[in-house]
C-alpha cells in the first residue's frame, strides 16, 4: 500500500508511466466543500436548497475528477463540529446522504470507482451505516479510482483514535521506536490512499476546519471565492492547472 511516508518530490506517476499524459496532475485531491448555505442565502432559498445543489456539484466533480485522471478524491461532507447545526439542517444533511448512496452506487460500481469512508460515520443512524457499509463492500474489489467520502469526520479525533491504537500496541509489546511517520499513517483512516497532493476549500473561507490536517503536511492549499454549488469541471481543470505551476519543494531546493 501506498504511505503517507514517500513524500519524496517523485513526479506524480513516475512509477505507472503512461497512465496520465501530464506528471502534474495530482494523484490525491481533497475538497472542502464549503458555501451551500450562502449559495441559498444569495438566492433567498433555504439552506437545504444549497446543499441540494452541492449534491449536485458533488456528482459532476466526481465525474470530472474521473476525466481528469484523479487516482484519489476525497470530499468533507460532514465534521464532527457540524452536529453544532440545527438538527432540522442535521437531517436535511443525513437524507441527503441516504439519497446519495441509494442513487449513487450504480454508478460508481459501473465506472469501477472504490468508494472510503473517513470519520466515525459508525455514529450514524444505524440505516446509513448499512448503506455505507453496502456501498464500500460492494466497490470493494473495483480497481478504478478511489472517492473518499469524510462523515463525521475530525482530523483531531483521527489522531487521537490513532494514538490509542498505537499505545495498545506498545502495551501489547510493540517496541516504541516502532512509531514513526509510517505507523501513524497506517493508523489514519486514509490508510492505502496516495500521498495528499493538493487540498482545494470553495467559498472564500481560509481555514483547514479540522480536516486532514496530518496528511496536508505538504499538500498544496488552494482557497478559491466560488461557491461549492457553482463548482463545476472548469473550476477543477483552472485548479489542477494552478497546481501544475506550484513548485513543490518539499524542504529542497
Ligand atoms: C458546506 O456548506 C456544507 C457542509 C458543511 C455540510 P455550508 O453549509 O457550510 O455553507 P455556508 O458556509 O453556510 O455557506
Ligand atoms: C467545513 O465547513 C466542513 C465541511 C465542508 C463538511 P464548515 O462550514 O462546517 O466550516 P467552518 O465552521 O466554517 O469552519
Ligand atoms: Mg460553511
Amino acid at each position: 500500500m501506498t504511505s503517507f511516508a514517500a513524500r519524496a518530490p517523485v513526479p506524480a506517476h513516475a512509477d505507472e508511466p503512461g497512465l496520465h499524459s501530464s506528471a502534474s496532475i495530482p494523484r490525491h485531491v481533497a475538497i472542502i466543500m464549503d458555501g451551500n448555505g450562502r449559495w441559498a442565502k444569495a438566492r433567498r432559498l433555504p439552506r437545504v436548497a444549497g446543499h441540494r445543489q452541492g449534491v449536485e456539484a458533488v456528482r459532476r466533480i466526481t465525474r470530472a475528477a474521473r476525466e481528469q485522471g484523479i487516482e484519489a478524491l476525497t470530499l468533507y461532507a460532514f465534521s464532527s463540529e457540524n452536529w453544532r447545526r440545527p438538527e432540522e439542517e442535521i437531517g436535511d444533511l443525513m437524507g441527503l446522504l441516504r439519497h446519495f448512496l441509494k442513487n449513487e452506487i450504480k454508478e460508481l460500481t459501473r465506472e469501477g470507482v472504490r468508494l472510503r469512508i473517513l470519520g466515525n460515520y459508525r455514529a450514524l443512524k444505524a440505516d446509513l451505516v448499512e448503506l455505507i457499509d453496502d456501498a464500500v463492500a460492494r466497490t470493494a474489489t473495483n480497481t478504478g479510482p478511489i472517492l473518499a467520502i469524510a462523515l463525521n469526520y475530525g482530523a483531531q479525533a483521527e489522531l487521537v483514535a490513532a494514538a490509542r491504537r498505537l499505545a495498545e500496541k506498545v502495551a501489547a509489546g510493540m517496541p516504541v521506536s516502532a512509531i514513526d511517520e509510517a505507523a501513524i499513517d497506517r493508523e489514519l483512516d486514509t490508510d492505502g490512499l496516495p500521498p495528499l497532493d493538493l487540498m482545494i476549500r470553495t467559498s472564500g473561507e481560509q481555514r483547514l476546519s479540522n480536516f486532514l490536517l496530518w496528511q496536508a503536511a505538504y499538500a498544496e492549499l488552494l482557497f478559491v471565492d466560488t461557491l461549492w454549488p457553482d463548482f463545476d469541471g472548469e473550476c477543477l481543470a483552472q485548479a489542477i492547472a494552478a497546481y501544475g505551476q506550484r513548485q513543490r519543494r518539499f524542504g529542497g531546493l
